[in-house]
């Protein structure tokens, strides 16, 4: 019986007509099934359709121009004295990135410090749960996540821990994906997002409402981080220790290596930030607000694979998503604007690679902080 099916669908591809039906179906399965299963995390045609974007398509091209000019930093002065805006233009970045992080990086929008043979994910999970451990995280206790994203290290550390978190994110579109993951994770009753500034934490927390606080790669978008540790000291109960992995310039960066100011000149205009600050700032932020430092301790000196390897092996990836985005684009199936955004990431991500290279960059700079008992 089989052979004859076989004799028959040959005889049939034999028909110019039928052949090129087949081939063509073959390749479009195949490209589909490529497209959806292996290359890529999500759908690219659903994420850069602007059916789920955070920015209403006509708003994307105006958007990106807009955050370019006010992140246009040439010289290693940060956004100087425009900072008091940097929360207004931070959120517009995330409106712009927030679907280009989820689909090609996964939940947790952060790096991780990668042992030899550890897959990405566990290392993700690993940089998650070691900010949770200084903190002494446990169950019955009430955290706050500063700077939540779409929340992947919040569920990963309620689940770890059996904690309550909630995550705060000034970023409306990222609170909508936390709310359908965390129910789809079924972490709800661990769980709150709320949007706000933590700049302005006051407004939404009473004072002393938190057993404990951590930050992952979110402070660094602060215009003042004095000001942003003393808003996290105010809602903390005394005694509560908050941590935070900081994206610092290390001790190798020299003010005057032409290479190194343009490197982190362009972390900064990649990622939104006002400045990009030392580890004695912090520490000098941390005491101004009424932190005992308790320790600090760069992450990304620890692992045997190098933090921005991550970036290096998706670059293949990010090539192909880049020309996808502007056949999208073209198509006008993707708004006009998507694809540079996604030129502004790809060139975040060679500074970014470069400010690891050089060992001139940590975004893993943990520093540990105590809100004395009295
Ligand atoms: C690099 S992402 C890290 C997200 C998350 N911690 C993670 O690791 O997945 C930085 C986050 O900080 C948030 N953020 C930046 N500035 C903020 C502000 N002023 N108030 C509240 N959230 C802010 C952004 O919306 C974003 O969710």
């Amino acid at each position: 019986m089989a052979p004859a099916i076989v004799d028959d669908i040959m005889v049939k591809l034999e028909n110019p007509t039928v052949k090129w039906i087949t081939v063509a179906a073959c390749v479009g399965g195949g490209g589909y099934l490529a497209v959806k299963m292996s290359l890529f995390r999500k759908n690219p045609f659903q994420v850069f359709s602007g059916k789920t974007g955070a920015m209403a398509k006509n708003l994307v091209d105006s958007g990106i121009s807009s955050y370019n000019e006010f992140f246009n930093q040439e010289d290693g002065k940060g956004v100087g004295d425009k900072k008091l805006s940097t929360p207004e233009f931070v959120n517009k970045f995330y409106s712009l990135i927030t679907d280009f992080y989820e689909y090609g990086w996964g939940e947790s929008f952060h790096f991780a410090a990668r042992e030899v043979g550890e897959s990405f994910e566990k290392s993700i999970i690993r940089q998650e749960t070691a900010i949770a451990e200084t903190v002494g995280l446990k169950a019955g206790m009430k955290c706050i996540d500063l700077g939540c994203g779409v929340g992947g290290p919040l569920r990963n550390i309620v689940k770890a821990t059996g904690a309550h978190v909630t995550g705060i994110t000034i970023n409306e579109y990222q609170i909508e994906r936390n709310k359908l993951l965390n129910k789809a994770a079924g972490i709800e009753d661990l769980s709150d997002v709320v949007c706000g500034d933590f700049m302005d934490l006051h407004k939404v927390f009473k004072p002393n409402t938190f057993d404990a606080a951590y930050s992952i790669e979110a402070m660094c978008h602060a215009p003042d981080t004095a000001a942003i540790y003393k808003q996290v000291f105010k809602v903390l109960k005394p005694g509560a220790l908050f941590s935070s992995y900081e994206w610092l310039r290390t001790n190798k960066y020299d003010p005057n290596n032409k290479l190194h100011v343009d490197v982190v000149d362009g972390i900064a205009k990649g990622n939104a930030l006002p400045d990009v600050r030392t580890i004695e700032d912090c520490i000098a932020a941390a005491k101004s607000a009424g932190f005992e430092v308790q320790y600090t301790f760069d992450r990304a000196t620890t692992g045997g694979v190098p933090w921005q390897a991550a970036m290096k092996s998706a670059r293949r990836a990010a090539y192909l998503t880049h020309i996808l985005t502007g056949v999208l684009e073209f198509l006008r199936f993707a708004p006009k604007g998507t694809q540079a955004v996604h030129t502004m990431l790809l060139k975040a991500a060679v500074n970014l690679e470069k400010g690891g290279d050089l060992g001139i960059f940590s975004p893993m700079y943990l520093i540990v902080m105590k809100k004395p008992v009295a």
